[in-house]
């Protein structure tokens, strides 16, 4: 007979605090996120420092409110599944900490899950995408394209050589004076500027499947440095247009790229995460290139694609049905390739 599993996830990898409870790897009876946007927002980017002693402060009431609002109890729970890199060190040592301490007074396995992986299965808590699948992970810290045979089992096409694209949106934004995160607020300037107005470049790293934002970022800053040359008190007017030609110059390098992914390897199957994916042009962009060459799509909701616990505890359930259980010497890792 099968048995319903609920995994607690955990995720304080970067600058938001999650936990979540997902019963079988699918539905999800809890997500709370506790964004510190407010807190970095004034800096441009994260404080790594900053985001540690947040994460100290929400760690207790987050998971609390999670294993209240699932409607479950902490003694319910199967398995705790927590993300151990890559990150920002002293992030991740919170929410490893905390699932070591949990586990260890409630007497709970423990399994490891790689963030990567969470975004990739993020997908799952909606829909079933059958392996193999293409997936393209588009975050602040990744731009990455694997193709996913099955769980556990990734073969990585490409990566950034550089900035990740989410990185890029930020930078730019801070360029522009946008604050953070750059992404939602160039997404929605961008849909009043005109995308032609510049004509920023496309790295499309030639007979490779690897990604290269810097030097893009590098363009727009050349470009606000000359018009703010020319006529100080004009940056203003050209925002909207430098904003929607930045944004087309990102999706045409991240559209073009998993075309010629399907092309190579003949996958007809696509799943897109991360914040970035969360970009409302990318998302109609990929519809349209579906659309066009007859392959399936799948998008999480525009939540499922920024950090969240759930996509931790959705992976965590394929590892604890795996037996890959950690021990207490568990100790997170800022660099953890999938
Ligand atoms: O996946 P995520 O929450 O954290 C990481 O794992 O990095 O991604 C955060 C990134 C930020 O760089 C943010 O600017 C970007 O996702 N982002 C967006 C949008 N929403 C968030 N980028 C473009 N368009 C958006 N709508
Ligand atoms: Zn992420």
């Amino acid at each position: 007979m099968y048995q319903t599993l609920l995994i607690l996830g955990i995720d304080t990898s970067c600058d938001d605090t999650s936990a979540s409870v997902v019963r079988d790897g699918i539905e999800i009876l809890s997500n709370v996120i506790s964004s510190q946007s407010d807190i970095h927002k004034k800096y441009g980017g994260i404080v790594p420092e900053l985001a540690s002693r947040r994460h100290i402060e929400m760690i207790v009431p987050v998971v609390d409110e999670a294993i209240k609002l699932s409607g479950t109890d902490l003694n319910e729970i199967d398995a705790i599944a927590v993300c151990h890199g890559p990150g920002l060190i002293g992030s991740l040592l919170i929410g490893c900490g905390f699932a070591k301490s949990i586990a260890y007074a409630r007497k709970k396995p423990i399994v490891a899950v790689n963030h990567l992986e969470g975004h990739i299965f993020s997908v799952f808590l909606e829909n079933r995408p059958a392996f193999p699948f293409l997936s393209l992970i588009v975050s602040g810290g990744h731009t990455s394209l694997y193709i996913v045979k099955g769980f556990n089992q990734y073969i990585e096409l490409g990566r950034t050589r550089d900035d990740a694209a989410g990185e890029a949106f930020d930078k730019v934004s801070k360029l522009l004076g946008l604050g953070y995160p750059g992404g939602p607020v160039i997404d929605r300037l961008s849909k009043s500027g005109d995308a032609s107005v510049f004509n920023f470049p496309r790295a499309y790293v030639p007979e490779s499947f690897d990604f290269s934002f810097s030097g893009l970022k590098t363009a727009v800053k050349m470009e606000v440095e000359r018009i703010i040359s020319r006529t100080p008190d004009s940056l203003a007017l050209f925002v909207p247009d430098i904003s929607a030609s930045f944004q087309a110059a990102v999706i045409d390098v991240l559209v073009r790229k998993v075309e010629w992914a399907i092309i190579k390897t003949g996958i007809k199957r696509v799943v897109l995460s991360g914040g970035v994916a969360a970009n409302s042009e990318l998302r109609e962009r990929m519809k349209r290139m579906a659309e066009e060459r007859e392959i399936e799509l799948f998008l999480p909701s525009v939540s499922l694609c920024t950090d969240n616990a759930a996509m931790i505890a959705a992976a965590g359930y394929h590892h604890y049905r795996a037996g890959n259980l950690v021990s207490m010497d568990l100790n997170p890792k800022a660099y953890l390739p999938l």
